[in-house]
C-alpha cells in the first residue's frame, strides 16, 4: 500500500537515483506540474526530449507525447504514468484509413498535427504543432497540395488565417468541442472587456470571439503580458494554474461548457496521470514506451521536419 508514504519526497529520491527528467503538459494536475523539471506546449516537450541527457523521461501528459519523446530520443527509458491516457484527436484517425485517404490523393503532402499515432506520424511528411503550424506552413510552395490531419478544427483555423486551401481530416478533440457559444456569451457579458484566448482546437463558433489564439505557451505568454485583470480561458483549464503561480492580483476563468461551468472541459486522458501512477512508474520502470524500431525511423522523419521548420 502506498498509505503514509510521502509522495513527493519519494518521487524526489526516485528521479535522481533514476537519472530521470520529469516533463509534464500544462494540462496536468498543478501537483504534477509543480514537482515536473519542465512544464510546456507540445513543441517545447519535443525538444526537451530530444535534447535532455537524463538516462530515464517519466513523461506526464497523453501517450502520443510520451511516443514522441520515444521517437526522437530511443536510448532513453520513456515511461508514461498511464498508458490508457490517449487523445480523441488520435482516435479520430486509424492509421489505415487515413492511409487510404493519403492514397486517394497521391498529388498531396500530408501535414499532420501532433496529436495522432506512431503509425500515423510514418504515414504523414511534416508534423506540425499548434505552436509550429503556422511557421512551418508558410514555407511549403503555395502550389504544393495540402492534405492536413487529424484535427478538423485546427486546420480550418489555419485555412481562414493563411488562406490557403487544405483538405482536412474530419477529427476533434472531446475537450474542445464542450465549449458552449452562449455560455461563453453570458460570461463575455459579465466581464466586459475581458479578453478571451482560445486555443486553435476550438470550433470556429468559439475562435470566432477570440482576442488571441495560440498554443498552450502562447495563451500563457499572452496572459501574463496582458494588461486586462481579467481574462477568459478557452482551452483546458489546467493551464490556469500557471496563469495565477505568475500572475497571482489577476483573474483567469475557464470558458465555460454547457452547464456554465468549465468542469466539462478537462482533458480525461490527462487526468489520468497522478502523482501515485507517477511515483509507481518511477519505482518500477514500468508502464514504458516501446515501439518497432521500423516505425520509429519512419515516423521521426516527419517529426525532424517539424524540429528543422519549426526553427
Ligand atoms: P499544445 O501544443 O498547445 O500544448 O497542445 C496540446 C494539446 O493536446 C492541446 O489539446
Ligand atoms: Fe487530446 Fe484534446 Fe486531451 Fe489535448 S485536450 S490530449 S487534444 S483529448
Amino acid at each position: 500500500s502506498l498509505k503514509g508514504l510521502d509522495l513527493l519526497a519519494e518521487i524526489d529520491r526516485l528521479r535522481k537515483e533514476r537519472n530521470a527528467v520529469i516533463l509534464a503538459h500544462y494540462y496536468q494536475d498543478p501537483a504534477i506540474q509543480d514537482l515536473a523539471d519542465f512544464v510546456g506546449d507540445s513543441l517545447d516537450l519535443s525538444r526537451k526530449a530530444a535534447a535532455t541527457d537524463a538516462d530515464v523521461i517519466a513523461f506526464c501528459g497523453v501517450r502520443f507525447m510520451a511516443e514522441t519523446a520515444k521517437i526522437l530520443s530511443p536510448q532513453k527509458t520513456v515511461i508514461l504514468p498511464d498508458m490508457a491516457a490517449g487523445c480523441s484527436l488520435e482516435d479520430s484517425c486509424p492509421p489505415d484509413q487515413f492511409k487510404a485517404f493519403r492514397e486517394a490523393h497521391p498529388d498531396h503532402i500530408a501535414l499532420t498535427y501532433i496529436n495522432c499515432s506512431t503509425e500515423v506520424k510514418a504515414l504523414s511528411d511534416i508534423i506540425v504543432t499548434s505552436s509550429s503550424a503556422e511557421t512551418i506552413l508558410a514555407q511549403i510552395p503555395l502550389d504544393q497540395k495540402i492534405i492536413f490531419g487529424p484535427d478538423k478544427n485546427l486546420g480550418g483555423y489555419l485555412k481562414r488565417k493563411t488562406g490557403r486551401d487544405m483538405l482536412l481530416w474530419p477529427g476533434v478533440c472531446i475537450v474542445h468541442e464542450a465549449f458552449s457559444e452562449t455560455e461563453l456569451l453570458k460570461l463575455r457579458a459579465q466581464h466586459p472587456g475581458a479578453p478571451i484566448l482560445a486555443h486553435p482546437e476550438c470550433p470556429p463558433h468559439i475562435l470566432d470571439y477570440a482576442d488571441h489564439v495560440g498554443s498552450t505557451k502562447a495563451i500563457l505568454d499572452y496572459a501574463l503580458s496582458s494588461d486586462s485583470e481579467v481574462m477568459i480561458v478557452a482551452t483546458e483549464p489546467h493551464i490556469i494554474h500557471q496563469m495565477e503561480k505568475a500572475a497571482p492580483g489577476k483573474t483567469f476563468i475557464g470558458a465555460p461548457g454547457a452547464d456554465g461551468n468549465c468542469n466539462c472541459n478537462m482533458c480525461p486522458y490527462m487526468a489520468l496521470n497522478t502523482l501515485e501512477k507517477l511515483y509507481l512508474a518511477l519505482r518500477d520502470l514500468t508502464p514504458r514506451v516501446e515501439m518497432d524500431e521500423a516505425l520509429r525511423v519512419a515516423a521521426k522523419k516527419s517529426l525532424d521536419r517539424m524540429l528543422e521548420m519549426a526553427g
